[in-house]
This record gives structure tokens, sequence and C-alpha cells, in this order.
């Protein structure tokens, strides 16, 4: 018997390629993981799910730059009146050549302040877990009343340290996927599709 599919998994292949919105076609994509649809249903669950969670309550939203810019703004629109949303951003860097540790540098801080209150980190991608699990110790420091984290995409297989987070778009394979949010080389942010690079 044909078991439900998990709303996390990438959708099958009839919506992969198709582009019901003209978004444009870029010749250095090979093929269309996410299509704007898909995007746009699985973003209106997960903000449907954030305003059942945080109903009633504060919550203090934080992009990190720049690859979460896109999602971010879908997201923030898709959590309903029920939750006082407020938001902020941080942007970090690995450490040059300690990438194995995990150590983040901090290139823009909040300028609210997390202590004591719902903070929710919003993300496009979680790859190795590096980047999440050191910027939440950063983050869990400064004492918020409830730290999570929602990530757009998700790549289990490619983790070097455990890092679950409660929220996530979609479970991807380990491919390099560029658009909506994720770049290149400071490339590809502007696709309104998440696509898999062609190799050059
Ligand atoms: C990406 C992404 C995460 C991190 C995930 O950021 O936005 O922050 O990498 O990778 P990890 O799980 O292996 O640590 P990137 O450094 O590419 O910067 P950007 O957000 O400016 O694109």
């Amino acid at each position: 018997m044909p078991t439900e599919r998990s709303r996390e998994e990438v959708p099958p292949p009839h919506a992969v390629g198709k582009r019901p919105t003209d978004a444009p076609s870029h010749p250095d994509i090979l093929k269309i993981l996410l299509d704007e649809q898909a995007l746009r249903s699985r973003t209106r669950e997960l903000g449907a799910q954030i305003s059942r969670d945080y109903a009633g309550r504060r919550l203090l939203v934080v992009g990190v730059l720049k690859g979460s810019l896109i999602f971010m703004a879908d997201l923030l629109r898709a959590i309903g009146a029920e939750v006082d949303v407020h938001v902020d951003f941080v942007a970090v860097a690995s450490y040059a050549g300690t990438a194995s540790t995990g150590t983040i540098r901090v290139l823009l801080d909040l300028r609210e302040n997390p202590e004591g209150r719902d903070v929710l980190v919003v993300e496009d991608i979680v790859d190795t877990g590096l980047t999440l699990t050191s910027l939440t110790e950063t983050l869990r420091a400064r004492r918020p009343r409830s730290l999570e984290v929602c990530t757009l995409l998700d790549k289990p297989d490619c983790r070097k340290i455990p890092f679950q987070p409660k929220y996530v778009g979609f479970k991807i394979p380990n491919e390099f996927v560029v658009g909506f949010g994720l770049d290149f080389d400071e490339r590809y942010r502007q696709l309104p599709y998440v696509g898999v690079l062609r190799a050059s």
C-alpha cells in the first residue's frame, strides 16, 4: 500500500521542471527542484503551523542574511495576525580555515534584545549544521524564552554535526542548489525557484 508522502519531501517529478508562472529560465540551471507553486504552498503550511504554535504570543523572527531573504519575506506574510511578529536580522560567516569547528563570526548582530523572548531563526538551508549549531549557541547565551529554527531546505545527508530544525520546508538530496535566495558565488539569488546548478 502506498504510504502518504511527507510534506517535507521534494514533490514528485510531475512538479519538477514545470514553471507555472513563466519564471525566466536560466541556462546555468540543470533542473528545477522546487517550483514556485511548491515553494508557495509549503511556505503557507509552515506559516500556518507557526501561527498555531505561537498564537497569542510575541515572536521575534530573525532572518539569517543573506540566503534567507526571500523565504523570510514569504514566511512572514504567511504568519497570521494571531502572532505579534517582530523582525530582525543577523549576518554570519564562518571563520576562514576553521570550517570544521563551525565557529562563526557575527557580521551583523541583532538590534533587538532576545532576552526573555520567543525567537524563531529563519534560514534558507541547513547543510553541515555547523552554522546553526554555532548561531543557536550564541543566541541561547542571551537567554531567550524559547529558540527554534525554521529552514526552507534541509540536507540531512550532509551533516557534520547533529542538528534538527523544528520547522523544515523540504528535505532535499545532496545536490548543489541555487535560487530563491541561495547563491553560488553571490549569483542566482533572484531566481524564483530552487534549481540544481549545472556543473561547469
Ligand atoms: C549558507 C546558509 C547557512 C549555511 C548553512 O550561508 O544560508 O547559513 O550556509 O551551511 P552549514 O549548515 O553547512 O553551516 P552562506 O555561508 O552560503 O551565506 P549566505 O546566506 O550569505 O548565502
